[in-house]
């Protein structure tokens, strides 16, 4: 079986491969739409069981193990004001006994009591961490150095952890995943012929990348957009962090014939709900009893209905749905799903 080098730095937050589950009521349900539907199964990514867990605990298991060996005793880092990589990155702080800077831009023009003061942020203060609101529009590369500056004048050795833990040392963590979920796919005789996820900061989908040139492998990885609007906007930086990657752990190069995005699901932009994304929120609850997040994973899975529903997907096929987290962040829009 294909692995990874040994000798990356790496800080363990989470014990052992996450679940994958088949998705028999969801398939049912689409089933009597009318519609031949494929094989579905979900790769359980939101049980990586580190505070409420998601695909940041994998990222951050290289990124924490960075920082250790760069001596840092303190990780900073910035997203959304409903980030649920600012609430990962401030528990695997806590655990690996760093402090946590977040710096959380409110970017995202959602509107509800709740976005700014349940959900991730809500975390985010009990897991204590320092957090530093910004408004929209302020200078993000001024904010970093003010705040890396006044950690250092304070004596402490800061670690910047990009926005997302979007780069070639995060990413690794998602050609791990990749090469877990051929290898549990294995174990039960099933050949994944696509994985479907939600793509943000793109990390997650440049080490899906990697891992699948590792191994060589034909599964497509079919990724729905929830930030960029489309091809042109992503490509490049989606190809720099996989191949930056993918030299990593000694995969060969990653190619655009590789890239595909559905970018039909962002309505009308990153963290805005959807009437899909709350649909299938509603019907991946109501069928398999998981839940889904109103950010990512909502509109991910919108993505895949919708493929199976219009035809796109032939039903031979045997489909993963990569579950990356993010529950909390349905406690920031409780007025989307009344
Ligand atoms: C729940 C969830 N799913 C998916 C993503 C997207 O991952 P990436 O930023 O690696 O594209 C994120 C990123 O924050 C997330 O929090």
């Amino acid at each position: 079986m294909t692995q990874l080098p040994e000798n990356l730095p790496h800080y363990p937050l989470m014990d052992g491969p996450t679940p994958l589950q088949e998705m028999p009521r969801l398939r049912e349900a689409l089933l009597s739409e009318g519609q031949p539907c494929p094989h579905i199964f979900i790769k359980r990514d939101d049980l990586t069981g580190l505070a409420g867990g998601g695909n940041k605990t994998r990222k951050l298991e290289y990124l924490i193990g960075d920082a250790l060996e760069k001596g840092a005793d303190t990780v900073i880092t910035a997203g959304a004001v409903q980030s649920n990589h600012a609430r990962q990155t401030a528990a695997a702080a806590a655990k690996a006994g760093l402090q946590a800077h977040l710096i959380l831009f409110e970017t995202v023009g959602y509107d509800e009591p709740a976005y700014k003061s349940s959900g991730n942020l809500l975390l985010d203060r009990i897991l204590g961490a320092n957090i530093r609101l910004e408004p929209k529009g302020a200078d993000a590369r001024a904010v970093f150095e003010e705040v890396m500056n006044e950690i250092r004048d304070a004596g402490g050795t800061p670690y910047l952890i990009p926005v997302g833990g979007s780069n070639a040392v995060g990413s690794t963590a998602y050609a791990e995943v990749f090469l877990e979920i051929m290898s549990q796919a294995k174990t039960r005789g099933l050949n994944v012929d696509r994985i479907v996820h939600a793509s943000g900061s793109l990390g997650t989908h440049a080490g899906l990348l990697a891992g699948r040139a590792l191994a060589k492998s034909a599964t497509r990885i079919h990724a729905v957009s929830v930030s960029k609007p489309d091809r042109a906007s992503l490509l490049d930086e989606l190809l720099e962090i996989a191949n930056q990657t993918a030299d990593r752990i000694g995969a060969d190069p990653v190619g655009d014939e590789d890239v595909h995005v559905d970018f039909r699901h962002l309505g009308d932009g990153y963290g805005l709900p959807t009437t899909s994304m709350v649909s299938a929120v509603e019907l991946v609850a109501r069928t398999e009893g998981i839940l889904l997040d109103p950010v990512y994973t909502g509109k991910g899975m919108a993505g895949l209905i919708s493929s199976i529903l219009n035809g796109e997907i032939p039903e031979n096929e045997t489909v993963v749905f990569l579950h990356t987290g993010g529950m909390p962040g349905l406690f920031a829009y409780p007025g989307a799903f009344n």
